[in-house]
């Protein structure tokens, strides 16, 4: 049983951006809307660990300031120099002297790990292992470290540059992640030295140290796509694919109908409820909702947005961070929606931007009606009350009130606020000029 036995996972953070060619620390980067270092973190805390120590290096603000926004209770150890993973560990030697029971070493750069998995390998520990390896067998074995077994027993770890032909030749590698068992693990780190081609301090030579020491290192299998290091910006676009993949399954195991999975992107934390449809072609950002029976359409893009039961939304809709469409509401194609509370059962079908807006229930807002919610200098909002009409091709100047009940013409520009149940016009009057058609150039429109 794991269940009583303390545990501390020390994730390894620092730096790595260059062969990403990328400005910013590796980490950062992003997959299904949340960093690698949010996934990871999400990970060990689903895992149910009693604390988390994350290793960032002498520039690492930004990298900790995630950790903490994901994690808040995260330790941050600084390692001020990059000599390699086992010197990364150690950084954060006063989380492992504190003597847990179970000590897990995640890399930050391996984003797909699941919680299940670390609790395998702290039965393993459980079992009375020393140390845990986690093993895999890639399709291309590029860059990983290779696992050395002999008579089936785990003898070494050899990084690719430090590896004869015959190691290169190892299909089985080194996913990344170790646990360690706490009593041992400061005495094993300690002796890990920087023999070898780079003159790093490799987390890897963890296994041959513990069999010097007499002491047992097991190896724990898994499948490829769970242990995916990124390295690189086409590494992060497979660990994206692949984590898609799992994320469309989860969701029509949860109940919503995909019609082509393949084509729907989701982030890590979208919501879908039981029996929402998504068409083909529709992308979740960061913080989207779904509630039961809702329709997505083709073509539609949604981020930090909240979809009531029954909404349809879409085709080519666009609802940005702060929509909260309620139960039924229709939001039809090319209809983008920002900081907009739409309540039940109103419509804005199409062509049609809603900003810093409230819409009241059963509203309709006709085809080409605008929210001039910006003067240049500030936003304002536009509340529309329930019911209202506003026909098409309105711009309703913010800051403005349209009451409940009220109607708007056509092709109004509504800059002051219209009481409920009054009909407002506000565009010049149509004026005809019969027999003027011969004469040039013809009298101006409005002219006497
Ligand atoms: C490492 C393993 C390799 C394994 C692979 C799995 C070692 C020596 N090699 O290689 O066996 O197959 O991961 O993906 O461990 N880091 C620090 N400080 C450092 C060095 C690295 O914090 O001084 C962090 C990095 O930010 C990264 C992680 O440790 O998150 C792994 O480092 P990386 O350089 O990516 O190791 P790999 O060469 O991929
Ligand atoms: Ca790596």
């Amino acid at each position: 049983m794991t269940g009583k036995r303390s545990c501390l996972a020390i994730v390894l953070a620092a730096g790595g951006g260059t062969r990403m060619h990328s400005a910013r620390a590796k980490v950062l980067n992003a997959i299904a809307g949340r960093s690698m270092l949010g996934h990871v973190l999400e990970a060990v805390r689903k895992a149910g660990g009693n604390g988390v120590a994350v290793v960032v290096g002498p520039e690492g603000a930004a990298v900790a300031a995630e950790a903490e926004r994901a994690l808040p209770n995260v330790e941050i150890f600084v390692q001020a120099e990059r000599l390699g993973t086992a010197h990364a560990v150690l950084a954060a030697t006063p989380v492992i002297a504190r003597g847990p029971d179970d000590l897990l070493v995640i890399f930050g750069d391996t984003p797909l790990v699941r919680p299940q998995t670390l609790a395998r390998m702290r039965a393993a520990l459980a079992d009375g292992a020393a140390l845990v390896v986690l093993g895999f067998r890639p399709k291309d074995a590029t860059g990983y470290g290779r696992l050395v077994l002999e008579g089936g027993t785990l003898v070494a770890i050899r990084e690719e540059l430090d590896a004869s032909p015959a190691e290169r030749a190892i299909a089985l590698c080194n996913g990344g992640l170790m646990a360690f068992a706490g009593t041992t693990a400061l005495a094993i780190l300690e002796r890990i030295g920087n023999a070898n081609r780079k003159g790093e301090y490799y987390l890897t030579d963890a296994v041959a140290v513990a069999r010097d020491m007499g002491l047992a290192a097991v190896v724990i299998e898994t499948e490829e796509d769970e242990v995916r290091g990124i390295n690189t910006k086409a590494q992060l676009a497979e660990a994206e694919a692949a984590l898609q993949r799992r994320l469309r399954q989860a969701a029509m195991e949860a109940g919503a109908t995909l019609v082509a999975p393949e084509t729907v992107f989701l982030s890590a934390d979208t919501k879908l409820g039981r029996d929402v449809v998504v068409e083909p072609f529709v992308v979740f950002g960061p913080g989207v909702t779904v509630e039961d029976d809702a329709v997505i359409r083709s073509f539609s893009h949604l981020d930090r947005a909240h979809v009531g039961r029954g909404a349809q939304v879409g085709p080519y809709a666009r609802l940005r961070p702060g929509t909260r469409l309620h139960d039924d509401v229709h939001i039809g194609n090319f209809v983008e929606v920002k900081e907009a509370v739409i309540e039940a059962g109103a419509k804005a079908n199409h062509l049609s931007y809603i900003g810093d807006a409230t819409v009241g229930a059963g509203a309709n807002v006709g085809a080409g009606t605008i929210t001039c919610n910006y003067d240049g200098v500030a936003k304002h909002r536009t509340e529309i009350g329930k019911g209202a009409f506003i026909g098409s091709n309105s711009a309703l100047v913010a800051p403005v009130k349209i009451g409940d009940g009220a109607y708007i013409g056509s092709g109004s520009v509504i800059t002051a606020d219209v009481p409920a149940d009054a009909l407002a016009v506000a565009r010049a009057r149509q004026s005809v000029k019969r027999g003027t058609l011969g004469a040039f150039p013809p009298p101006l429109a409005g002219e006497g």
